[in-house]
Parts: C-alpha cells; structure tokens; sequence
C-alpha cells in the first residue's frame, strides 16, 4: 500500500487538468484562435507540456527565468509578456532564441534597440510584440502615434522582427463595474492600434490578448489571434462563479494536528498557500471560516472535527503564488498519487 503524502503537500487532480485543457480546446475549436498558456500559473514544465498541441503552439512566460526553464525542457516556443530592459538579461533572450522561437513585450524603443545588439550579436532574431495599455494602465504604449513610432524602430532594428501587439486587460471580475463597457473598450483601443500600425504599412499577424476571466470576450472578438490565459488550466475559486467550464484541479493537502469542538487545525499554513485572493476552500468540510497563520488553518465548524491525522485538501484562492511555495507538485489519478513533478521555474523571477 502507498503511504498518505508527507503533509503539506501540493496535488494536481491530472484528470481535472486534462478536462480543462481539453475544455479550452473546446472553446477554440472552429475559432480560428490560438491560447498561449500563461506558465506563471504554474511554474512546472510537465504541466506545461500538456497544455501543449491542438490549438496551443507555444507558451507565455513573465519573466526570462521562467522563459529559459520552458526552453530547457524542451518547448520551442514563448512569449515572455513582459517589458525586459536590463542589457544582462535581453543577452539571455537573445541567447534563448538560439533555441527557440522568443518573442518579448515591448513599450518603449530605447529597449528594442539594445535587444536588436544582443540579437546580432548572437546571431539571431527575436520576435517583439508591441505592448499597448488596454485596461490596467500598467505597461504598454497608450496612443496610436506612440504605438506608431515603436513600430517604426522595431522594424528598422536588424535582429528584432515585429510580430504583431499584444494588451492585457487583467482580471476583469463578474461583478466588476461596467464589466462589458470596459472590455469592449479595452478590445476597442487594440483594435484601433492595430488598425493604425496596418494602415502605415506595418504586418501585425499577432493580436494576443487575454486572461481566464476575459476568456470569452476575447474569443468572440475578431481582430484578437491569440489568447494568453493561464489560470483556467488549475483555476481559483473566485472564477468559478463565471460561466466558464473550467473546474478547480490543484489543492494543498494537510493532516488534522489538532481537533476541538467548534474548529480543528491543519498543517497548511501561509507559507504553503497563497492568500491573497482569500483563505483557501476546505474540500468536503461545512467550515465556517478558515484561517491561516504561518503554519496552521483553523477551521471553525459547527459538527464533529476530522480525525486527528486525517489528510484534508485545501484548494487555494491564489493558485500562482501557492505554486511558487513549493518546490515539487504530486500529480493524481483517478484519485492516486501518480508521480512528482518539481516546479523548476518556482523563484525563476528575475
Ligand atoms: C500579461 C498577462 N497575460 C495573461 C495572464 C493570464 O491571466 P490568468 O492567469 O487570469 O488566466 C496574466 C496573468 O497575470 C498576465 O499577466
């Protein structure tokens, strides 16, 4: 017989995964779309890998680290959605794309064009996605005749190519304010840089856009070619409130310490669940409240506690920052642990 897991212990449900990779096919189907799954999710090649195929050809990363753990396990093909300045690290780019097809973010040209050197130097040519502020008033170029000027220099830089834009709206909640209105005018905005950027002549194959909670907006557009959503392959519990066919498919597990009436404690702590969406969600207990402290989660209940070292599943609110407190993720089938998998970009954030 196996042995019960060593607490704490992050589990992804394969066959939960699987359905929600299979399901976003499903929404891509017949589209004529494509989804470059947002890696930062999970950090885990073997996860990424299989989110791989049908109507996904390569992936989204944050940052370079994450970038090159991809590239090192054998994917050929990321986005690193990030604006990247520091000469050290547009080498590792260029670097990278002696492997693999890179393309990087990008809003301002002085960036571009100290790629375009590492580029050269190394003798190859690294895709750039122009950056356009849709929604978050993060990054991105906010006007047409920015968008315009960026362009001109992308093209001009031997070793850089311009592949297309990109805007990312951020997580646009249910019941988020004007919901439609800000969507349809963050798509608005992109279309009419891209519209822009065709008119002065400039190809724009790329229009990627997107995360879980948009997904079906950024479907049904018709200018968006591409759709970076991360989140819907594990999901969180606050999406799962929006008609989406996503199901919860990663959970930390713990062991019940201690048990009192009214509440009971379990090893999963802050330091192995992310909470900055909320406290977790304990599978198959009526708790009234759940809080968590370095190491334990109280669970308040109004029944009988759990038996003292019984395994209970905690299924996170924030699933990015959870995967990134963990060094390896035990992956399950049919309700058997299958195998261990590390998550060999967890802390790739530079
Ligand atoms: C630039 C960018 N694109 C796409 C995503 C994916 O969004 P989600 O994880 O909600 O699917 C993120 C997530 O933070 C992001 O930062």
């Amino acid at each position: 017989m196996i042995p019960p897991l060593s607490t704490p212990a992050l589990v992804v449900d394969l066959d939960l995964f699987d359905a929600n990779v299979d399901a976003m096919n499903e929404l891509l189907q017949g589209t004529g779309k494509t989804v470059r799954p947002h890696v930062k999710t999970h950090r885990t090649p073997e996860l990424a890998k299989r989110q791989l195929g049908q109507f996904a050809v390569g992936v989204t990363c944050a940052t370079v680290g994450e970038a090159e753990v991809m590239v090192a396990a054998g994917i050929h093909d990321v986005l690193i959605a990030n604006e990247v300045v520091d000469e050290a690290k547009l080498a590792r780019i260029a670097r990278l794309a002696q492997f693999a097809n890179v393309m990087i973010a990008a809003d301002d040209p002085a960036p571009v064009e100290a790629l375009s050197r590492a580029a050269k130097r190394a003798g190859v040519t690294v895709g750039v996605l122009l950056d356009v502020d849709v929604l978050l008033h993060r990054c991105g170029v906010v006007s047409v005749p920015e968008a315009l000027a960026l362009a001109r220099v992308i093209e001009g830089a031997p070793g850089v190519r311009l592949d297309g834009i990109m805007g990312y709206e951020g997580r646009v909640r249910l019941h988020t304010e004007r919901r439609d209105e800000l969507i349809a005018g963050a798509y608005a905005f992109l279309h009419k840089v891209r519209d822009g950027l065709v008119a002065a002549g400039h190809q724009v194959d790329v229009v990627s856009t997107a995360g879980t909670s948009t997904i079906r907006e950024a479907i049904a557009d018709p200018f968006v070619t591409e759709v970076q959503a991360g989140v819907y392959a594990l999901m969180e519990s606050e999406l799962l409130v929006m008609d989406l066919p996503f199901r919860c498919a990663a959970a930390v597990r713990g062991t019940v310490i201690s048990r009192h009436p009214g509440h009971f404690v379990a090893d999963v702590g802050r330091r192995v669940v992310g909470v900055e969406y909320g406290p977790p969600v304990a599978v198959g207990i009526e708790a009234s409240a759940v809080a968590l402290s370095d190491e334990h989660a109280t669970v308040a209940i109004a029944g009988t506690p759990p038996a003292l070292g019984s395994q209970v599943d905690f299924i996170p609110g924030q699933i990015r920052t959870t995967f990134n407190l963990h060094d390896h993720v035990w992956v399950s089938r049919g309700g058997e642990i299958v195998d261990r998998w590390p998550v060999s970009a967890r802390g790739a954030s530079q």
